[in-house]
């Protein structure tokens, strides 16, 4: 089918062509919204789920519907590279230019921004872009050097000046699970602080299904503060949608069987759904059809798509003995626990297989009996939580946070032997 017709969308935080089954989210988030604005107790909203599932597309949703209600709205992603502080500042200089645009500010926004002013200075944010000039700082509420209080000060500040006008203020932090537990902390101060004033100042925060447990531990009041939500793949009719919604709008059925294969790949994934639709839709033959047949052919191009892709960029980041850890919990089924997968790397009989060979060079690195130093295993899963690849649905359990990575990696071993990139065909 014309492939520059092709409604389908896989990317990161790329807007499906429809979004289906996100209703209860969206509604949560214009109450909360609403709620906020008439001063209402109210939580922030927390999103955790599985890559590729649509988080970042729920925030850049909420974002829209703050826009509707005049909000002000900053969206933020937490990379490596990203400076916290100046961060902050951006955000407190760029929704007081959006409260108070033109250069004749209100009383409350000029003292905002005088407060910013001084915050800049005692942090020392001389050469950013978003500097205050040509305003008196306004020393006290945000500079005293602790960050906690500071960050409190500033958003107390911000509320304030959304408060007078009517409106309110959203902050979007998506990858929230890569915030450093000290800055994650001072966000909660500020929250709190801004929560227990009841200004309008609502933070959407997503991230990886750890984040619950890191805000429980940054702060102990954490689930006053976050309503938390689980996205998970969709449901079937909401898969179904996802694929023929887009398709109708161009004229094209998708038959029934070519519908339930997809689904039976994709297990209502949103990212796969989105790969495998796009590659169904450019290798069906018909003008308006798509059909099982047309699936058979796409499948493996799809997977290979998202092996190469998706499933690769994951892998790449990993050493071999946590590649090896990886393979063992494939190997195991479903979420095994942990003390599985250390009994397996102790026990494996040493068979002439990549992972044979890994597994004794692991075992040749255990401390020895009663040495304090951590189990390798143990060391393995640590950083394979911290690098975002697993996670621990329940206590002790281990599971991927990539979707169908299990299957992956058995499709990676059958292909080479091992962990490494199939060679390109010849
Ligand atoms: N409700 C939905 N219906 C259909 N497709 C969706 C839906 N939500 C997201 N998608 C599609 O799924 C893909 C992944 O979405 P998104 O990048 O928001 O996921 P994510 O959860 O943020 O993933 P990651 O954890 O990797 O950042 C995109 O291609 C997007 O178009
Ligand atoms: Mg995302």
């Amino acid at each position: 089918m014309d492939p520059v017709r092709n409604p389908y969308s896989p990317g990161a935080g790329t807007p499906p062509p429809a979004l289906v089954g996100r209703d209860v989210e969206l509604e949560a988030c214009n109450v909360a919204i609403q709620r906020f604005g008439l001063g209402r107790p109210e939580r922030s909203m927390l999103l955790t789920g599985l890559r590729g599932v649509g988080k970042t597309v729920l925030l850049r949703e909420f974002g829209r519907l703050a826009d509707g209600h005049r909000w002000a709205h900053h969206a933020i992603e937490i990379t490596e590279e990203l400076k916290f502080v100046e961060e902050m500042s951006a955000l407190a200089h760029g929704v007081l230019r959006a409260l108070s645009p033109g250069r004749r500010a209100a009383d409350r926004a000029r003292r905002a921004l005088g407060v910013l002013k001084s915050f800049q200075l005692k942090w020392r944010l001389l050469d950013g872009g978003d500097l205050v000039i040509g305003l008196d700082p306004v020393p006290g509420p945000a500079d005293s050097g602790l960050l906690d209080r500071d960050l409190a000060g500033l958003f107390l500040e911000i509320g304030a000046v959304a408060r007078e006008r009517g409106v309110g203020i959203l902050v979007t932090i998506d990858e929230v699970q890569n915030l450093p537990r000290e800055h994650l902390g001072a966000l909660m101060v500020a929250l709190h602080r801004v929560s227990q004033e009841q200004l309008p100042v609502m933070v959407a925060a997503a991230g990886l299904p750890t984040v619950p447990r890191l805000a429980g531990e940054a702060k102990t009041y954490a689930e006053r503060l976050f309503r938390f939500r689980t996205i998970n793949s969709l449901a079937d009719a909401d898969a179904r949608a996802a694929l023929a919604t887009p398709a109708d709008a161009e004229g094209v059925r998708w038959r029934e069987g070519a519908l339930d294969r997809v689904l039976a790949e994709t297990r209502g994934y949103p990212y796969f759904i989105q790969e495998f639709g796009k590659h169904a839709w450019d290798v069906a033959d018909r003008p308006d059809e798509i059909t099982a047949d047309d699936v058979d052919v796409a499948v493996p191009r799809a997977t290979a798509e998202l092996d190469a892709g998706f499933f690769r960029v994951r892998l790449d980041r990993t050493s071999r003995d946590e590649q090896t850890y990886l393979a063992i919990m494939a190997s195991l089924g479903e979420a095994p626990y942990h003390v599985q997968v250390a009994h397996a790397i102790e026990t494996w009989s040493g068979d002439d297989s990549w992972i044979g060979k890994a597994v004794a060079d692991i075992r040749g690195r255990q401390p020895p009996a009663r040495s304090t130093e951590q189990d390798v295993t143990e060391r393995l899963r640590d950083s394979l939580i911290a690098k975002g690849l697993c996670y621990p649905p329940r206590e002790g359990r281990i599971d991927f946070t990539v979707p169908l990575f299990g299957e992956f990696l058995h499709r990676q071993q059958g292909r080479t032997g091992g962990m490494e990139s199939a060679p390109p065909p010849a």
